[in-house]
């Protein structure tokens, strides 16, 4: 029986009743969804934590097609329950057909009723507010999860995804420059988006970074305890995923092992590397300590291109620092950082612009 996920009106008074004569408290929320995608598969988890039972409030075929237009809903209001219903975190759904849902809210009388997706408080309309005031129930704002939304989906499914371009970072330290990078594509300012991080160190603190921005983070095993080289077999490993992932941009942000052919072929001028010295001086490894021990009065960092040599592709940026006569390693790589992570992100976003 197709409508046996969809649950009356009076069968959740019922389970209201229960759960009020247990101390417990029943949650509402509703909406079309119409496709199911994992924003709202998280923001329904989130919902059911709560309180104790879960239920959705969905609109008839009929007020959806009133609110998005003729050719919605994609899947039938007997479909939608289906779906919702066979989620672990969902109780029961029940079916509205007005507009709004402040009939159900009020038939209801939820102990908790939540909203998510692109709302905030002062979204929900005045006659809700004011009924769910008067219930006296507890109103619950959910955040959005990020670029998971049906009209995220159905322009992908249609074509009309704005093509961005992709960038893909290799570290194998801190990844303090990662991080500024990740920021920069967040806010927007990199003008493309970061499709995934790469570390041939398992346990980098990169990596941890990358899943904090809930980007793929991937090791990758450089198959050699030799310093600064790759096996043939890692190297094809690394391209395959920037393959996979559809990278345009390769930026090594701390990478300590040499990429070579035939990867530099294949992304000919779109790999650059940053390098805290001021480039032909102090290549290669220690360049802060050798430095400071050649006593300069200045050193700096350089974006450049990578090519077959150690740090010698051609030069992007550069930008200059004043070494102090009690500077240490320590304090003169934390003030090399700060700059990078000003000019880094502002190269990624020029090399981009070019790109598309
Ligand atoms: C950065 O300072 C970068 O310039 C350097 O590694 C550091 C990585 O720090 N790169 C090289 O020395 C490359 N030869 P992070 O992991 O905190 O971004």
């Amino acid at each position: 029986m197709a409508d046996s996920f969809l649950s009356t009106i009076e069968e959740i008074k019922t389970l209201r009743a229960q759960l009020e004569g247990d101390g417990g408290k029943l949650v509402l929320t509703n909406g079309a969804f119409d496709i199911l995608h994992v924003g709202h598969v998280r923001y329904l988890k989130e919902a059911a934590a709560l309180g104790d039972r879960l239920v959705v409030a969905i609109n008839s075929d009929e007020s959806v097609r009133e609110l998005k237009g003729s050719g919605r809903p994609i899947n039938s209001v007997f479909e939608r329950a289906e779906m919702l219903r066979a989620l672990e975190c969902v109780d029961r759904v029940v079916e509205f057909r007005e507009r709004r849902a402040t009939g159900v809210i009020e038939a209801i009388n939820p102990h908790v009723y939540t909203k998510g997706g692109d709302y905030t408080a002062d979204s929900l309309i005045d006659e809700e507010k004011d009924l769910l005031d008067r219930l006296g129930c507890e109103i619950r704002i959910l955040s959005l999860v990020p670029g998971k939304s049906t009209s995220s989906t159905l322009s992908k499914l249609s074509g009309n995804e704005e093509k961005r371009a992709k960038i893909a970072i290799l570290g194998s330290g801190k990844g303090s420059n990662a991080q500024a990078i990740l920021s920069a594509a967040e806010s927007g300012a990199l003008g493309g988006e970061v499709a995934v991080v790469m570390s041939d160190v398992a346990d980098s603190g990169i990596l941890d970074i990358a899943r904090g921005f809930d980007v793929p983070a991937l090791f990758v095993d450089p198959g050699t305890q030799k310093a600064g080289q790759l096996t043939d077999a890692a190297l094809k490993e690394i391209g395959d995923r920037l393959n996979s992932y559809g990278v345009d941009l390769v930026v090594l942000a701390g990478f300590m092992r040499v990429i070579r052919e035939p990867l530099l072929s294949v992304f000919q001028g779109r790999i650059l590397n940053l390098h805290p010295s001021l480039l032909p001086e102090f290549p290669g490894l220690n360049p802060v300590a050798k430095a400071l021990d050649a006593n300069v009065r200045e050193t700096g960092c350089t974006v450049h291109l990578v090519d077959a040599g150690i740090d010698s592709g051609k030069i992007l940026r550069q930008e200059s620092l004043p070494v102090y006569p009690d500077d240490s390693v320590e304090s003169l790589t934390a003030r090399i950082h700060e700059i990078e992570h000003q000019i880094y992100p502002e190269v990624i976003a020029g090399q981009l612009a070019k790109l598309v």
